[in-house]
């Protein structure tokens, strides 16, 4: 930003007192980067392209998606890896100092923007939905990759279109490594394998369905089926060694509590911004859409011919906050008419229900709410053995723990109060506004805060998992939530850096970040896609 703009804003930021101010409109569309710079000499240069495919995911019919494909223009051989059998994007592995150039055309009829989920970039990098372009358009990237090695993402990013566009398909995994963790000799190559864990509807004829009315999208949406890597019924073969498993909740809306079938612990290594100091070990996870868990999984004391199975399990807390129950409102429609009005389990209906039937697909019942039941995810079949050992470091990383007193307003932190008001999500009463921030939604470079994120009790009850672009914060408190309390305290791991955290019905979690590096216009939102789409989403503004 010019030095006329920061005056422009600082007189408008003394009247925001009174009310809302417009963000300048320079930086609508016109600043973002349709042609590279030829004096940005990149170590990795790639063709992103988002485009309309057909993939073979079931027997029969092969079904329409929306895919991002990559063409490698220059870099290591292993830096991107298309996958062919999947909608889901490419895989792309960069290091930490490494410059990449991501040219993207957008050959889908919608308008879209990448956005890179976790990492920290400039503005005009972040595919904030401003800068959407049109089918024939193109965007360029090129940014330095500053972050800890871990397991990041990619998803598109136009206002009031994520859902759609990243249920049909596009979303792909953006892995980042550097020294520290190249030294630890941690699992690589086959023995590092990511896990994208998405839920998805079908109808007969192995066609995506997404959802059409407002009653469903308040809720967000919720597949019958569960997909791994973009397949059903997922099985990893795997030999008797140890292994190290990248899992992403890429789902829209549904929330995991994750857990091995036999009741082997969960090793956690890693959280949304990367490596823990030490390993952790849970019984169960919880991860909400957008977050990320690195697993540590030690086969070697198995069998050739074992099973391991990773479940979802049962936990309270993101059924019907009211009315007549979730199921009754959605009325089996997007359930492919399998069941009739299930029933939420609050409010004082009879919800749980046991054995439903497997899916058409064979997928199993997967409930039509978050937590409603428990159903597989996948399997792990040790097909062989396989003497490869890696030791599980028992210290990982080094990281630099804020204390609450880093914040300069750790006294009074800027709330932020997710809230379902009347069928429409809002954040401090607000919603979405393109160009658009508040007086309490201004930061300055180079300082350190402390957000406070309510999820309110007021009007409907439900979960948001809530995301903050261009930082990686620490959660230095988290509150127990309302409802269903024991059944999700155990499956948070705080101590790590994180970019999304999930909030129950009723929860609080107070987080710490510094604002570094880069100004200009940021979002954060609730990573229920849609809700995202509806407009529980806001810009915040770095000033210089
Ligand atoms: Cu993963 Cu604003 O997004
Ligand atoms: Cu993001
Ligand atoms: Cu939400």
């Amino acid at each position: 930003m010019k030095r006329r703009d920061f005056i422009k804003l600082a007189a408008l930021g003394s009247a925001a007192a009174l009310g809302d101010f417009v963000f300048p409109g320079i930086l609508k569309g016109k600043s973002a980067r349709t042609e590279i710079n030829p004096n940005f000499k990149p170590d990795v240069e790639l063709e992103l392209r988002a485009m309309q495919d057909r993939v073979q995911i079931f027997s029969g019919p092969s079904t329409k998606v929306w895919r991002y494909w990559v063409k490698p223009l220059k870099g290591p051989e292993n830096a991107v890896k298309n996958l062919s059998d999947t909608y889901l994007g490419p895989i792309l592995r960069l290091e930490r100092g490494q410059k990449v150039r991501v040219i993207f055309h957008n050959d889908i009829p919608d308008k879209t923007i990448v956005h890179w989920h976790g990492l920290h970039v400039p503005e005009k990098d972040d595919g904030h939905p401003r800068f959407v372009i049109n089918k024939g358009e193109k965007y360029v990237y090129e940014f330095e990759v500053n972050n800890r090695a871990g397991t990041y993402w990619f998803h598109p990013h136009p206002h009031g279109r994520t859902g759609p566009q990243v249920y049909y398909g596009l979303a792909g995994l953006f892995i980042i490594s550097d020294e520290e963790e190249k030294n630890l000799n941690l699992p690589s190559g086959k023995y590092d394998i990511p896990i994208v864990i998405q839920d998805r509807s079908f109808e007969s004829k192995n066609q995506l369905l997404y959802l059409t009315n407002r009653m469903q999208k308040m809720w967000g949406f919720l597949g019958d089926q569960i997909m791994v890597n973009g397949r059903p019924n997922y099985t990893l073969e795997l030999g008797t060694a140890t292994y190290r498993l990248r899992l992403l909740n890429g789902s829209n809306s549904r929330i995991y509590k994750l857990a091995w079938s036999d009741g082997t612990l969960l090793t956690v290594i890693a959280t949304d911004g990367g490596l823990l100091e030490k390993p952790v070990t849970k019984n169960y996870l919880m991860l909400g859409p957008a977050e990320r868990v690195d697993l540590w999984l030690d086969l070697s004391g198995r069998k050739v011919g074992d099973e391991l199975v990773l479940k979802s399990l049962q936990f309270e807390g993101a059924g019907m906050g009211m009315m007549d129950g979730r199921g009754g409102m959605m009325g089996g429609g997007m359930m492919r008419g399998r069941r009739g009005g299930m029933m939420g389990n609050r409010g004082g209906m009879e919800g749980r229900q046991g054995g439903m039937m497997g899916g058409a697909m064979g997928g199993g019942m997967v409930g039509s709410f978050s937590g409603e039941t428990e159903f597989e995810i996948m399997r792990v079949k040790i097909t062989h053995r396989d003497d490869a050992r890696y030791t599980l470091p028992e210290s990982l990383s080094t990281i630099k723990f804020y204390k609450p007193e880093d914040a300069i307003n750790y006294r009074n932190p800027r709330t932020f109060v997710f809230a379902m008001m009347h069928m429409q999500p809002t954040i401090n009463g607000r919603t979405f506004q393109m160009t658009k921030v508040v007086s309490d939604e201004v930061v300055r470079l180079n300082t350190t805060e402390m957000w406070k994120f309510v999820n309110s009790r007021t009007g409907i009850e439900m979960p948001h998992p809530v995301h903050v672009h261009d930082v990686q914060f620490q959660i230095v408190e988290r509150t127990p939530s309302d409802i269903g309390w024991d059944s999700i305290k155990d499956g948070f791991v705080d101590n790590g850096w994180k970019d999304t955290v999930l909030l129950m019905p009723g929860m609080e979690a107070k987080v710490i970040m510094s604002f570094k590096d880069y100004t200009g216009l940021y979002l954060y939102h609730c990573h229920n896609l849609e809700h995202e789409d509806m407009g529980m989403m806001r810009n915040f503004l770095i000033k210089g």
